[in-house]
């Protein structure tokens, strides 16, 4: 079983805020930094450094060349990303005090994805090989059908959340992961409980995963419901956070692992990201989340 992932890679720069800028306001930023992020690479990294291995597909600008040799460091495999001409995907990322953010999202190289640029990828995956989806790219609609009539499996994260989603077939995902303001955004819902029955109800073959935040998680599938509590850590920069969950959390799919392990896995991996600054190099390793024990 192969695992891709096609998703953005953005540039991310961040700005540390005593507060996130109001309208009409101006304010000194204390401290800047560019890291290679972006949720579609931020999520391989996670995976990568769950000790999965996988492909990742997406577009840079040509001020994105880094991210080659970034992919070879952590162990992701590059045979699909390609070069194009014009601005890289590119992130304005303010951090405040409590180590919330604000983004702002330039698409760039993301939103140039082509049909046939679809096909020459997927054309190397099959039946049984699981497709990890973002929603930062173009061509989502195109390639969750692709994927689906190919027989993989679809694990959708529908983040950041907009109506582009709905010119999606999202009968055809196998897996949802998302947190609650996607979850209300997407079912109209105001609860965990509610936002998790209404998805159950529109795709009730799929297995839900709705993370809370500080509030843990919840899983649904069929009669099974568990629920995680967050481990409780000083927040230093919340970025990747969810991806850091979404990629162990697929790690877990992959590996087979009792439900139970993966959430507890996945929730330690996503604290430990809280307590770092950026959003890559703030994904811990399989080896730190396994010495991490606050509970
Ligand atoms: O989820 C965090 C990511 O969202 C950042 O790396 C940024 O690129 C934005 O896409």
């Amino acid at each position: 079983m192969k695992v891709l992932n096609f998703g953005s890679l953005n540039l991310d720069y961040t700005y540390k805020v005593s507060h996130i800028v109001r309208e009409g306001e101006t304010i000194l930023a204390n401290d800047v930094s560019m890291n290679l992020g972006g949720k579609g690479f931020n999520q391989s990294v996670a995976l990568a450094r769950a000790g999965i291995s996988c492909y990742h597909a997406g577009l840079v600008g040509e001020e994105g060349l880094e991210f080659y040799d970034a992919c070879e460091t952590f162990g992701i495999k590059t045979d699909y990303i390609k070069t194009v001409t014009g601005r890289c995907g590119h992130t304005v990322i303010q951090v405040d005090d409590n180590g919330q953010n604000s983004i702002v999202l330039f698409g760039g190289a993301n939103l140039k994805n082509s049909k046939e640029y679809v096909d020459e990828v997927l054309k190397n995956f099959d039946t049984g090989d699981i497709i990890l989806l973002q929603n930062e790219i173009n061509e989502l609609p195109y390639i969750i059908d692709q994927a689906f009539a190919k027989g993989m499996t679809i694990v959708f994260n529908p983040s950041p959340y907009d109506d582009r989603l709905e010119e999606c077939d999202l009968g055809k995902v196998s897996v949802f992961v998302l947190n609650e303001t996607e979850g209300q955004q997407m079912t109209g819902m105001t609860t965990p409980a509610t936002i998790v029955a209404a998805l159950d109800a529109f795709f009730s073959n799929a297995r839900i995963m709705l993370t809370l935040g500080e509030g843990g998680c919840i899983y649904h599938h069929g009669d099974e419901e568990l629920y995680q509590p967050a481990f409780s850590v000083k927040a230093v920069d919340t970025t990747a956070a969810g991806d850091t969950f979404t990629g162990y959390f697929v790690a877990g799919l992959c590996r087979k692992q009792p439900m139970r392990e993966i959430l507890l896995t996945a929730s330690k991996a996503a604290a430990l990201t809280v307590t770092k600054p950026g959003a890559a190099q703030s994904i811990p390793f399989m080896s730190e989340v396994e010495l991490f024990n606050n509970d």
